[in-house]
């Protein structure tokens, strides 16, 4: 079940990132389903093409950890559009490593991929989100951005300072009376692609150990964090900034 069709975001324009897979896919699906116009936006071409074909969105390529890129991806979109009225930052990565064991190369690209991409898209997407009546920020942290992980060392490092930095910019738009609000979102074990190494290395073992220990008994599914995203995007989210709302099926509730 993918939710109704019920014009909660009519005419408003969004860009995701990261849209070519998982949760950035099914955002995308979900953002133009309820009536957006999604620049679908990944380092991804042919798998980011196919989504744009599919909702019928615009698929333009973004490397996210490359400030001219931003940057001409925003002009490119103030071409076409008046505004932005929706910023989803969501590409990312998440290898393993540990605070014993990590080599500093691997923590610095986490670290640009997972967090300063935020940083960036942020800075430059402001300008656009500035001009619409009603912008929403939203940004994919994680519960590792919560909680700690002996195995995500630099993933749940990142995913914290993206769970920061939203509030930062969630604060900056409203003591400059900016019309943007800024949230995160908090997956959990969510069955996306990004699980993949996970199953290869592990077999099926990787999927039941996650299952066991959340309260719902299952891994969560890209549309219902994408019904998360959705709703803090749209209007109805409008007296909500600076937050985080977990998806996880009660993992961090224990
Ligand atoms: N799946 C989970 O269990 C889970 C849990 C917590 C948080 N998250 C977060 O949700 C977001 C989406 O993850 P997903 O599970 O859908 O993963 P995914 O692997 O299915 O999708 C990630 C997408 O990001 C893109 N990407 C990677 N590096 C990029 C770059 N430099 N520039 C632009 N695009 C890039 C990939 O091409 C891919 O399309 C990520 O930020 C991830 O950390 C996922």
């Amino acid at each position: 079940m993918t939710g109704r069709v019920d014009g909660r975001v009519d005419g408003k324009v969004a860009l995701v990132t990261g849209a070519a897979s998982g949760i950035g896919h099914a955002t995308a699906r979900a953002l133009g389903r309820e009536g957006a116009r999604v620049y679908v936006t990944d380092i991804n071409i042919d798998a980011g093409r196919a989504v744009a074909d599919e909702i019928g969105g615009t698929f333009i390529h973004l490397d996210v950890t490359d400030e001219a890129a931003w940057m001409d991806v925003m002009n490119a979109v103030g071409e076409s559009e008046t505004c932005l009225d929706i910023l989803v930052n969501n590409a990312g990565i998440s290898p393993h490593d540990s605070m014993e064991k990590f080599e500093l190369d691997t923590w610095r690209h986490v670290h640009s991929v997972v967090s300063e991409s935020v940083a960036l898209g942020c800075k430059h997407g402001l300008g656009l989100l500035r001009q619409s009546e009603a912008g929403a920020i939203v940004n994919l942290s994680s519960i590792a951005g919560m909680i700690g992980s002996s195995n995500y060392a630099s993933y749940g490092a990142a995913k914290a300072g993206v769970r920061n930095m939203t509030k930062s910019v969630a604060m900056l738009c409203a003591e400059r009376g900016y019309p943007v609000r800024a949230n995160s979102v908090h997956p959990g074990s969510i069955d996306t692609p990004i699980l993949d190494a996970d199953k290869k290395k592990y077999g099926e073992r990787a999927i039941t150990a996650r299952e066991k220990v959340i309260p719902l008994g299952r891994l969560g599914q890209a549309h219902e964090v994408a019904n998360a995203i959705l709703f803090l995007a749209s209007d109805e989210a409008s007296f909500i900034t600076g937050t985080e709302l977990i998806v996880d099926g009660g993992f961090t509730a224990r």
